[in-house]
């Protein structure tokens, strides 16, 4: 069957899911994801969730359009409050600022436990993500960025260890980027330098860790 492709941002989040696993789309909007990620064959099932009847009616026409009805259970959820744990293997929050997505996280303790792999997208503020999961006992097992148009995104897979621990915060910029190989992971890490040294004319904080990641892209 043919049907649509996944831009760069949302390929990476697919990227990231586990073959066979059983996703949670939280703010899933159009279900464009799960939806693709059953038709590629790559996962058995999902559940769509999102915050908003709009959105959701609108990942409820994309699932009818493509007949996966008994694959994808549409539910109207305020994070991961509508979702029990036993139904799923991998969550993604993708296209929400950093701290909406923490603030989701935090409200599911249920989150600690080793089988679950979280597939995060930070819009913004994506330190934060890498900071809060570190100090929650998580560890940050993948991370890449992709460009879509002329905009760069960050995509973190995490999985609970039980080892907390506060992270150097040149790491939750820098996290398991790979800039010496991936030209998307050093441009993200670039546009991170350059937002930096505009919040450093406030605060010579942020200048210093601007100098440190250019320091260490340069000597990669
Ligand atoms: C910009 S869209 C992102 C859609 C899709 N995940 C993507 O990355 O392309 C953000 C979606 O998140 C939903 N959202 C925001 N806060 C939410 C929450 N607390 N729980 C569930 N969905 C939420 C919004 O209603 C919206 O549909």
């Amino acid at each position: 069957m043919r049907f649509f492709s996944l831009d760069a941002r949302l390929s990476l989040c697919a990227e990231f899911v586990r073959s066979g696993s059983r996703i949670a789309d939280i703010g899933t909007d159009h279900a464009y994801l799960p939806v693709h990620l059953i038709l590629s064959g790559k996962i058995p099932s999902a559940i769509a969730a999102d915050i908003g009847a709009e959105p959701l009616k609108s990942g409820t026409e994309t699932v009818v359009r493509y007949e996966l009805q008994d694959k994808i259970s549409l539910r109207l959820s305020d994070g991961l409050q509508g979702i029990f744990p036993e139904e799923v293997d991998d969550i993604v929050i993708a296209g929400m600022g950093g701290e909406t997505i923490i603030g989701i996280l935090e409200r599911a303790p249920w989150i600690h436990d080793r089988r679950l792999r979280l597939i995060l997208q930070p819009m913004t503020k994506a330190h934060l993500v890498v900071e809060f999961l570190c100090k929650e006992g998580f560890e940050i097992t993948m991370q890449k960025a992709c460009e879509t148009g002329d905009k760069v995104y960050t995509v973190i897979a995490a999985s609970y260890t039980e080892t907390a621990h506060t992270p150097q915060e040149i790491f939750t910029y820098m996290g398991r980027l790979n800039p010496t190989s991936e030209p998307a992971d050093r441009k993200y890490l670039e546009g991170q330098i350059r937002m930096l040294k505009k919040q450093g004319m406030g605060d010579s904080r942020y200048t210093l860790l601007a100098d440190q990641i250019t320091e260490r892209l340069e000597n990669l």
